[in-house]
Protein backbone atom coordinates (compact mmCIF):
# COMPACT_ATOMS: atom_id res chain seq x y z
CA UNK A 1 0.00 0.00 0.00
CA UNK A 2 0.97 3.41 -1.01
CA UNK A 3 1.69 6.86 1.37
CA UNK A 4 -0.19 9.49 -0.38
CA UNK A 5 1.50 12.88 -0.85
CA UNK A 6 -0.49 15.82 0.27
CA UNK A 7 2.59 18.14 0.12
CA UNK A 8 5.75 18.15 -0.77
CA UNK A 9 8.01 15.53 1.99
CA UNK A 10 4.07 15.36 3.77
CA UNK A 11 2.18 12.29 3.03
CA UNK A 12 -0.78 10.80 4.57
CA UNK A 13 -0.32 7.30 6.08
CA UNK A 14 -3.62 6.29 7.31
CA UNK A 15 -6.28 3.57 6.98
CA UNK A 16 -9.25 3.01 5.76
CA UNK A 17 -12.11 1.55 7.26
CA UNK A 18 -14.66 0.55 4.69
CA UNK A 19 -16.35 -1.97 6.89
CA UNK A 20 -17.12 -0.01 9.96
CA UNK A 21 -20.50 0.31 10.78
CA UNK A 22 -20.71 1.33 14.42
CA UNK A 23 -18.86 3.73 16.34
CA UNK A 24 -19.75 3.58 19.86
CA UNK A 25 -23.16 3.37 18.67
CA UNK A 26 -22.92 5.98 16.18
CA UNK A 27 -24.01 4.24 13.00
CA UNK A 28 -21.17 4.97 10.29
CA UNK A 29 -23.03 3.96 7.40
CA UNK A 30 -20.29 5.32 5.09
CA UNK A 31 -17.45 3.44 7.01
CA UNK A 32 -14.34 5.73 7.97
CA UNK A 33 -10.80 6.35 7.84
CA UNK A 34 -8.05 6.72 10.63
CA UNK A 35 -5.72 9.58 9.01
CA UNK A 36 -1.89 9.58 9.97
CA UNK A 37 0.54 11.89 8.93
CA UNK A 38 4.26 11.68 7.74
CA UNK A 39 6.59 14.54 7.85
CA UNK A 40 9.94 13.86 6.31
CA UNK A 41 12.56 16.60 7.72
CA UNK A 42 15.34 16.33 9.76
CA UNK A 43 13.81 14.88 12.44
CA UNK A 44 10.54 12.13 10.37
CA UNK A 45 7.59 12.74 12.17
CA UNK A 46 4.62 10.37 12.09
CA UNK A 47 1.41 12.94 13.51
CA UNK A 48 -0.98 10.22 15.15
CA UNK A 49 -1.43 6.61 14.31
CA UNK A 50 -4.47 4.15 13.15
CA UNK A 51 -6.90 1.73 15.24
CA UNK A 52 -4.43 -1.14 16.46
CA UNK A 53 -5.57 -3.58 13.71
CA UNK A 54 -4.78 -1.42 10.86
CA UNK A 55 -1.07 -1.31 11.97
CA UNK A 56 -0.18 -2.88 8.73
CA UNK A 57 -1.74 -0.86 6.69
CA UNK A 58 -0.20 2.24 7.85
CA UNK A 59 3.29 0.56 8.38
CA UNK A 60 3.13 -0.75 4.63
CA UNK A 61 2.14 3.23 4.01
CA UNK A 62 5.14 4.93 5.88
CA UNK A 63 7.02 2.08 4.14
CA UNK A 64 6.76 3.06 0.81
CA UNK A 65 8.07 6.36 1.78
CA UNK A 66 11.10 5.18 4.48
CA UNK A 67 11.82 2.95 6.98
CA UNK A 68 9.59 3.05 10.02
CA UNK A 69 12.16 2.11 11.92
CA UNK A 70 13.42 5.76 11.01
CA UNK A 71 10.98 7.70 12.92
CA UNK A 72 12.16 10.10 15.27
CA UNK A 73 9.20 11.75 16.99
CA UNK A 74 5.59 10.46 17.07
CA UNK A 75 2.73 13.27 17.35
CA UNK A 76 -0.23 12.18 19.82
CA UNK A 77 -3.02 14.66 18.83
CA UNK A 78 -5.15 12.48 20.98
CA UNK A 79 -5.13 9.29 23.06
CA UNK A 80 -8.26 7.86 21.58
CA UNK A 81 -7.80 4.47 20.42
CA UNK A 82 -8.63 5.28 16.65
CA UNK A 83 -5.41 7.46 16.93
CA UNK A 84 -3.43 6.01 19.33
CA UNK A 85 -3.61 1.54 18.93
CA UNK A 86 -0.32 1.47 16.75
CA UNK A 87 1.71 2.87 19.14
CA UNK A 88 3.42 0.68 20.93
CA UNK A 89 4.23 -1.38 17.61
CA UNK A 90 6.05 1.80 16.80
CA UNK A 91 7.84 1.92 20.23
CA UNK A 92 9.03 -1.56 19.18
CA UNK A 93 9.79 -0.28 16.33
CA UNK A 94 11.14 3.11 16.73
CA UNK A 95 12.51 2.87 20.24
CA UNK A 96 14.52 5.94 19.87
CA UNK A 97 11.80 8.03 18.74
CA UNK A 98 10.42 10.64 20.63
CA UNK A 99 6.15 10.63 21.83
CA UNK A 100 4.74 14.04 22.45
CA UNK A 101 1.24 14.43 23.68
CA UNK A 102 -0.76 17.34 25.83
CA UNK A 103 0.02 18.13 29.27
CA UNK A 104 -0.64 16.69 31.67
CA UNK A 105 -3.81 14.61 30.45
CA UNK A 106 -2.58 13.29 26.83
CA UNK A 107 0.46 12.04 28.95
CA UNK A 108 -1.86 10.85 31.50
CA UNK A 109 -4.41 8.49 28.96
CA UNK A 110 -1.45 6.91 27.40
CA UNK A 111 -0.13 5.94 29.99
CA UNK A 112 -3.54 4.52 31.32
CA UNK A 113 -3.74 3.29 27.97
CA UNK A 114 -0.61 1.87 27.25
CA UNK A 115 1.62 1.21 30.64
CA UNK A 116 4.32 3.68 31.43
CA UNK A 117 5.31 5.40 28.30
CA UNK A 118 8.39 7.93 28.53
CA UNK A 119 6.22 10.77 26.89
CA UNK A 120 6.88 14.54 26.44
CA UNK A 121 4.31 16.55 27.39
CA UNK A 122 3.87 19.56 25.57
CA UNK A 123 1.79 22.93 27.27
CA UNK A 124 -0.63 24.69 24.52
CA UNK A 125 0.87 26.96 22.25
CA UNK A 126 4.37 25.35 22.76
CA UNK A 127 6.39 24.65 19.32
CA UNK A 128 8.99 21.90 18.67
CA UNK A 129 11.38 22.38 15.74
CA UNK A 130 11.66 18.97 13.57
CA UNK A 131 14.51 20.98 11.36
CA UNK A 132 13.26 23.33 8.69
CA UNK A 133 9.54 23.04 10.52
CA UNK A 134 7.96 23.89 13.04
CA UNK A 135 5.40 22.72 14.72
CA UNK A 136 2.73 24.04 17.43
CA UNK A 137 0.78 22.43 19.62
CA UNK A 138 -2.73 23.98 20.37
CA UNK A 139 -4.48 22.05 23.47
CA UNK A 140 -8.40 21.25 22.25
CA UNK A 141 -9.73 19.86 25.49
CA UNK A 142 -12.81 17.72 25.20
CA UNK A 143 -12.98 18.10 21.47
CA UNK A 144 -12.97 15.26 22.00
CA UNK A 145 -11.60 13.94 25.24
CA UNK A 146 -9.39 15.63 28.22
CA UNK A 147 -6.24 15.18 26.20
CA UNK A 148 -7.37 16.35 22.64
CA UNK A 149 -4.76 19.09 20.86
CA UNK A 150 -4.25 20.08 17.24
CA UNK A 151 -1.19 20.56 15.95
CA UNK A 152 -0.08 23.57 13.42
CA UNK A 153 2.38 23.07 11.26
CA UNK A 154 3.50 26.51 10.48
CA UNK A 155 6.07 26.25 7.09
CA UNK A 156 2.78 24.61 5.12
CA UNK A 157 0.06 26.25 7.44
CA UNK A 158 -1.42 22.90 7.87
CA UNK A 159 -3.68 22.24 11.05
CA UNK A 160 -3.78 18.57 11.64
CA UNK A 161 -7.17 19.16 13.34
CA UNK A 162 -7.49 15.64 14.82
CA UNK A 163 -11.14 14.94 15.35
CA UNK A 164 -12.06 18.29 14.62
CA UNK A 165 -13.98 19.06 11.87
CA UNK A 166 -13.63 15.07 11.18
CA UNK A 167 -16.15 13.29 8.74
CA UNK A 168 -16.32 9.13 9.19
CA UNK A 169 -16.25 8.16 5.77
CA UNK A 170 -14.52 5.94 3.94
CA UNK A 171 -12.92 6.72 0.42
CA UNK A 172 -10.28 6.47 -1.58
CA UNK A 173 -10.18 10.14 -2.50
CA UNK A 174 -8.00 11.98 0.48
CA UNK A 175 -9.09 15.74 -0.33
CA UNK A 176 -12.01 18.19 -0.06
CA UNK A 177 -12.92 19.05 -3.78
CA UNK A 178 -12.21 15.00 -5.00
CA UNK A 179 -15.55 14.05 -3.24
CA UNK A 180 -19.24 15.24 -2.84
CA UNK A 181 -18.73 17.91 -1.11
CA UNK A 182 -22.79 17.64 0.35
CA UNK A 183 -22.23 14.54 1.36
CA UNK A 184 -18.92 15.54 3.33
CA UNK A 185 -20.26 18.29 5.03
CA UNK A 186 -23.65 16.46 5.67
CA UNK A 187 -21.04 13.86 7.34
CA UNK A 188 -18.73 16.45 9.10
CA UNK A 189 -22.32 17.84 10.60
CA UNK A 190 -23.07 13.82 11.64
CA UNK A 191 -19.86 13.57 13.44
CA UNK A 192 -20.09 16.60 15.60
CA UNK A 193 -23.96 16.07 16.43
CA UNK A 194 -23.04 12.95 17.67
CA UNK A 195 -19.34 13.31 18.88
CA UNK A 196 -18.96 16.96 19.59
CA UNK A 197 -22.19 18.46 20.52
CA UNK A 198 -21.99 17.55 24.62
CA UNK A 199 -18.28 19.98 24.29
CA UNK A 200 -19.81 22.85 22.06
CA UNK A 201 -18.83 25.46 24.78
CA UNK A 202 -15.01 23.85 24.57
CA UNK A 203 -15.29 23.74 20.59
CA UNK A 204 -16.24 27.30 20.60
CA UNK A 205 -12.94 28.03 22.69
CA UNK A 206 -10.74 26.26 20.04
CA UNK A 207 -12.60 27.54 17.63
CA UNK A 208 -11.52 30.97 18.50
CA UNK A 209 -8.09 30.40 19.07
CA UNK A 210 -7.62 28.90 15.77
CA UNK A 211 -9.14 32.01 14.39
CA UNK A 212 -5.65 33.52 15.23
CA UNK A 213 -4.05 31.00 12.16
CA UNK A 214 -3.69 30.79 8.64
CA UNK A 215 -4.91 27.62 7.58
CA UNK A 216 -4.31 26.65 3.91
CA UNK A 217 -4.98 22.71 4.85
CA UNK A 218 -6.90 20.88 7.43
CA UNK A 219 -5.70 17.03 7.76
CA UNK A 220 -8.38 15.75 9.73
CA UNK A 221 -8.23 12.49 11.81
CA UNK A 222 -11.36 11.28 9.90
CA UNK A 223 -12.37 11.27 6.15
CA UNK A 224 -11.00 14.27 4.00
CA UNK A 225 -8.48 16.65 4.27
CA UNK A 226 -9.96 19.80 3.64
CA UNK A 227 -8.18 22.30 1.23
CA UNK A 228 -10.21 23.77 -1.77
CA UNK A 229 -13.49 24.23 0.66
CA UNK A 230 -11.87 25.37 4.38
CA UNK A 231 -14.73 28.07 4.49
CA UNK A 232 -18.06 25.61 3.57
CA UNK A 233 -16.28 23.54 6.59
CA UNK A 234 -15.59 26.37 9.05
CA UNK A 235 -18.61 28.22 8.27
CA UNK A 236 -20.18 24.96 8.70
CA UNK A 237 -18.57 24.78 12.00
CA UNK A 238 -19.21 28.58 12.88
CA UNK A 239 -23.16 27.62 12.51
CA UNK A 240 -22.86 24.80 15.24
CA UNK A 241 -20.75 25.75 17.50
CA UNK A 242 -22.84 29.10 17.93
CA UNK A 243 -25.89 26.63 17.97
CA UNK A 244 -27.88 28.38 15.00
CA UNK A 245 -31.23 26.89 14.89
CA UNK A 246 -33.70 26.57 11.63
CA UNK A 247 -37.40 26.64 11.75
CA UNK A 248 -37.80 23.45 11.79
CA UNK A 249 -39.41 20.81 13.84
CA UNK A 250 -38.60 16.72 13.87
CA UNK A 251 -41.50 14.58 14.88
CA UNK A 252 -40.38 11.02 16.50
CA UNK A 253 -42.35 8.34 17.11
CA UNK A 254 -42.99 4.25 18.10
CA UNK A 255 -46.14 3.05 17.41
CA UNK A 256 -47.97 -0.36 18.54
CA UNK A 257 -51.26 -0.50 16.62
CA UNK A 258 -51.37 3.29 14.53
CA UNK A 259 -52.90 5.58 17.17
CA UNK A 260 -49.45 7.30 17.96
CA UNK A 261 -48.56 7.23 14.18
CA UNK A 262 -51.91 9.27 13.64
CA UNK A 263 -51.37 11.61 16.55
CA UNK A 264 -47.20 12.21 14.72
CA UNK A 265 -48.27 12.85 11.19
CA UNK A 266 -51.31 14.97 13.03
CA UNK A 267 -48.63 17.57 14.35
CA UNK A 268 -46.59 17.19 11.14
CA UNK A 269 -49.23 18.47 9.45
CA UNK A 270 -49.71 21.31 11.80
CA UNK A 271 -46.10 22.38 11.84
CA UNK A 272 -46.30 22.08 7.89
CA UNK A 273 -49.55 24.24 7.32
CA UNK A 274 -47.33 26.81 9.78
CA UNK A 275 -44.49 26.82 7.31
CA UNK A 276 -41.77 25.28 9.31
CA UNK A 277 -40.22 22.71 8.04
CA UNK A 278 -40.66 19.13 9.20
CA UNK A 279 -38.90 15.47 9.36
CA UNK A 280 -40.71 12.92 10.77
CA UNK A 281 -39.33 9.45 11.82
CA UNK A 282 -40.84 6.16 12.99
CA UNK A 283 -37.91 5.67 15.16
CA UNK A 284 -37.78 1.91 13.98
CA UNK A 285 -36.56 3.18 10.25
CA UNK A 286 -34.18 5.55 11.36
CA UNK A 287 -30.61 5.19 13.37
CA UNK A 288 -31.12 7.46 15.92
CA UNK A 289 -27.34 9.06 15.42
CA UNK A 290 -28.90 9.80 11.92
CA UNK A 291 -32.14 11.78 14.03
CA UNK A 292 -30.34 12.90 16.50
CA UNK A 293 -28.38 14.88 13.75
CA UNK A 294 -31.51 16.59 12.54
CA UNK A 295 -32.69 17.10 15.85
CA UNK A 296 -29.34 19.09 16.46
CA UNK A 297 -30.29 22.09 14.46
CA UNK A 298 -34.33 22.23 14.94
CA UNK A 299 -36.22 24.51 16.86
CA UNK A 300 -38.87 22.26 17.77
CA UNK A 301 -39.18 18.37 18.70
CA UNK A 302 -41.76 15.96 18.89
CA UNK A 303 -41.75 12.90 20.74
CA UNK A 304 -43.94 9.61 20.88
CA UNK A 305 -45.10 6.34 22.40
CA UNK A 306 -47.39 4.34 22.80
CA UNK A 307 -47.92 2.61 26.29
CA UNK A 308 -45.98 -0.71 26.74
CA UNK A 309 -46.01 -2.53 29.93
CA UNK A 310 -46.58 0.81 32.12
CA UNK A 311 -43.90 2.38 30.35
CA UNK A 312 -42.39 3.93 26.53
CA UNK A 313 -41.51 1.45 23.91
CA UNK A 314 -37.86 0.82 24.25
CA UNK A 315 -37.02 2.34 21.11
CA UNK A 316 -38.31 5.93 22.26
CA UNK A 317 -36.20 4.90 25.60
CA UNK A 318 -33.10 4.39 23.83
CA UNK A 319 -33.23 7.59 21.70
CA UNK A 320 -34.00 9.64 24.60
CA UNK A 321 -31.23 8.30 26.71
CA UNK A 322 -28.97 8.68 23.68
CA UNK A 323 -30.37 12.34 23.34
CA UNK A 324 -29.92 13.25 26.99
CA UNK A 325 -26.21 12.31 26.89
CA UNK A 326 -25.67 14.91 24.32
CA UNK A 327 -27.35 17.99 26.21
CA UNK A 328 -29.58 19.52 23.92
CA UNK A 329 -30.74 22.70 24.33
CA UNK A 330 -32.87 25.55 23.02
CA UNK A 331 -35.49 23.59 21.90
CA UNK A 332 -39.41 23.58 22.23
CA UNK A 333 -40.89 19.63 22.96
CA UNK A 334 -44.42 17.81 22.74
CA UNK A 335 -45.24 14.93 24.09
CA UNK A 336 -47.73 12.66 22.96
CA UNK A 337 -48.81 8.90 23.18
CA UNK A 338 -51.80 6.75 22.73
CA UNK A 339 -52.38 3.95 25.35
CA UNK A 340 -54.77 1.00 26.74
CA UNK A 341 -55.18 1.87 30.36
CA UNK A 342 -52.33 2.72 32.23
CA UNK A 343 -50.94 5.51 29.62
CA UNK A 344 -47.75 6.06 31.58
CA UNK A 345 -45.56 6.66 27.98
CA UNK A 346 -46.37 10.22 27.68
CA UNK A 347 -45.98 11.14 31.44
CA UNK A 348 -42.50 9.50 31.00
CA UNK A 349 -41.38 11.22 28.39
CA UNK A 350 -42.91 14.35 28.74
CA UNK A 351 -40.44 14.23 32.41
CA UNK A 352 -37.02 13.33 29.72
CA UNK A 353 -37.18 16.23 27.54
CA UNK A 354 -38.05 18.63 30.62
CA UNK A 355 -35.24 16.92 32.40
CA UNK A 356 -33.14 17.77 29.38
CA UNK A 357 -34.33 21.51 29.96
CA UNK A 358 -36.48 21.88 26.65
CA UNK A 359 -39.13 24.08 26.87
CA UNK A 360 -42.72 22.71 26.80
CA UNK A 361 -44.75 23.59 23.99
CA UNK A 362 -47.98 22.32 24.44
CA UNK A 363 -49.16 19.99 27.06
CA UNK A 364 -48.48 16.13 27.00
CA UNK A 365 -50.80 14.70 24.35
CA UNK A 366 -52.54 11.24 25.85
CA UNK A 367 -55.19 9.53 23.58
CA UNK A 368 -56.79 6.52 24.99
CA UNK A 369 -56.79 3.71 22.42
CA UNK A 370 -57.43 5.64 18.75
CA UNK A 371 -57.67 9.01 18.58
CA UNK A 372 -61.07 10.60 17.34
CA UNK A 373 -61.93 13.19 14.63
CA UNK A 374 -62.65 15.41 17.32
CA UNK A 375 -59.22 15.39 19.26
CA UNK A 376 -56.90 15.33 15.93
CA UNK A 377 -58.87 19.08 15.41
CA UNK A 378 -57.79 19.82 18.67
CA UNK A 379 -54.24 18.76 18.89
CA UNK A 380 -53.69 20.58 15.33
CA UNK A 381 -55.27 23.94 16.68
CA UNK A 382 -53.41 24.12 20.43
CA UNK A 383 -50.20 23.12 18.26
CA UNK A 384 -50.99 25.91 15.80
CA UNK A 385 -51.96 28.16 18.11
CA UNK A 386 -48.68 27.74 20.32
CA UNK A 387 -46.71 28.16 17.47
CA UNK A 388 -48.58 31.06 16.34
CA UNK A 389 -48.84 33.02 19.02
FE1 LIG B 1 -11.39 9.76 16.45
FE2 LIG B 1 -11.95 10.78 19.66
O1 LIG B 1 -11.26 9.71 18.31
Amino acid sequence: MLAQKIRENIYWVGAIDWSLRNFHGYQTTRGSSYNAYLIIDEKITLIDNVKKKFTNEMLSRISSVINPKKIDIIISNHGEPDHSGSLLKMIELAPQAKIYSSSPNGVKILNLLYGDLPIIPVKNNETLSIGKRTLRFIHSPMVHWPDNMVTYLENEKILFSNDIFGQHLATSNRFDYEFDLSIALYEAKKYYANIVWPYSSQAFKIADKLKELKIEMIATSHGLIWEKHISDILNLYKSMISYEKKDKAVIVYDTMWGSTEVIAKTIAETFQNSNIMVTLYNVNDTHDSDIVSDIFDSKFLAVGSSTLNNNMLPTIASLLCYLKGLGPKDMKFISFGSYGWGGQSVELIDKELEEMHLERLISPIKIQYAPKEEQIKLIANDIYNAINK
